[in-house]
């Protein structure tokens, strides 16, 4: 069968983890879906630097707007990362082209997801986006795809990899704030600009699209409340253990009685609970519902290798034409839910 031939806009850390993946996983990829993926085409800053592989079989583009509008590709893969500028440009092109997208841009969707999947639709082809909420977990296709028999009452979880690798290391270690959050960036964890994740706004990126996904509703990413991590000091965190408690940073979606509420803050957790647990670089997502009552996935929440896992299975579904709508329904059919003022808790 014909290949489905794939562009990559962005060879950064999870790019790069992209080419990886597929060069030893195709065969797999090419059995599931009964065609290969074939990368053909790449963009990127700099074609000089090294990114620890071939760059000679693909095509180079300088312009990932004009990768995404190549008549050699099928797929554009956008891992380039901003809501506005290039990112948002090399979807809108790709989608408007007919061509496929598999996108890890919780920041572009959180504020454009409804239009790019509107798009999408009247097109006729997908727009996936597993690897956005929580890296190596595949929450989106849960929440999508295997809940139909549910009503989603909350869900609540660590979803940033950053935040909690920061907490845990200055709580266990003793380290401060700054050396910790610079050790997250020499290992891929962090945004271009930490600012996103350590002042709370990554988490509500990701929680707005699972709030979408979870009770069927327009992403609403203005009506979270958000609050970071950046002021949590070693004495705040020696205090909760103090009172039996571990400070981890959530983000919390519940239906209430006037609407849905959406809130991202520092919280303590009793340390014997579950969720204090979940340490370092690792994500967690509980989501309670009426039939299947409480259900927690676990893993890794950013960094290379297990972000690409979650971009490679999106391609995988575009391959084999499994992957189903954007938002698990049709867009018009999404309800702008009214949004519940915080309650304390
Ligand atoms: P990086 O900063 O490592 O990589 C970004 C890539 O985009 C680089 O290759 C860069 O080129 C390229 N790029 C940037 N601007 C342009 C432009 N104008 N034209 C062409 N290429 C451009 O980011 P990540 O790989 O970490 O993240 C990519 C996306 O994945 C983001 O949306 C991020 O939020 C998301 N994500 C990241 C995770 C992680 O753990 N890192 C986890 C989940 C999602 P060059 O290399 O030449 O500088
Ligand atoms: N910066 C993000 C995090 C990447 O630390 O969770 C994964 O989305």
């Amino acid at each position: 069968a014909r290949p489905l031939r794939v562009g990559i806009a962005g060879l950064g850390t999870v790019g790069a983890a992209v080419i990886q993946i597929l060069a030893r996983q195709n065969a797999v990829i090419a059995q599931r879906g009964g065609r290969p993926v074939q990368v053909v085409a790449v963009s990127a800053r700099d074609r000089t630097k090294d990114r620890g592989f071939d760059l000679s079989p693909f095509t180079w583009f300088d312009d990932p707007i004009a990768l995404a509008r190549s008549p050699e590709v099928d797929c554009v893969v956008e891992l380039v990362g901003g809501s506005e500028g290039s990112a948002r440009e090399v979807v809108e092109t790709a989608l408007s082209h007919g061509k496929h997208v598999v996108t890890a841009n919780k920041a572009l969707l959180a504020k454009h997801g409804s239009a790019l999947a509107r798009t999408a639709e009247e097109k006729g082809v997908t727009l996936a986006f597993e690897a956005s909420v929580a890296g190596g977990i595949p929450v989106v296709k849960t929440l999508r795809e295997a809940l139909p028999g549910n009503s989603v009452s909350r869900l609540y979880g660590i979803l940033n990899g950053t935040c909690n690798y920061i907490l845990s290391r200055m709580e266990l270690e003793g380290l401060t704030f700054a050396e910790c959050l610079k050790d997250a960036q020499r290992l891929g964890y962090a945004e271009a600009d930490p600012t996103f994740d350590v002042e709370g706004f990554d988490t509500a990126h990701k929680l707005a699209i699972l709030t979408s996904l979870a009770f069927g509703s327009q992403i609403d990413s203005e009506a979270i409340y958000v609050e970071g991590i950046s002021s949590i000091a070693p004495l705040d965190l020696a205090m909760a253990q103090e009172l039996g408690f571990r400070i981890k940073l959530l983000g919390v979606a519940e239906r209430t009685n006037t609407g849905i509420e959406q809130r991202v803050h520092p919280t303590m957790v009793p340390r014997t609970s579950s969720i204090a647990q979940v340490m370092g670089v690792t994500n967690a997502v509980t989501i309670d519902a009426d039939a299947v009552k409480e259900l927690t996935l676990i893993g890794p929440g950013a960094g290379g290798a297990a972000t690409a896992s979650a971009v490679v299975a999106d391609i995988a579904d575009v391959a084999s034409g499994a992957a189903g709508a954007p938002f698990g329904r049709p867009v018009h059919s999404l309800e702008s839910a009214p949004r519940a003022p915080m309650q304390r808790h």
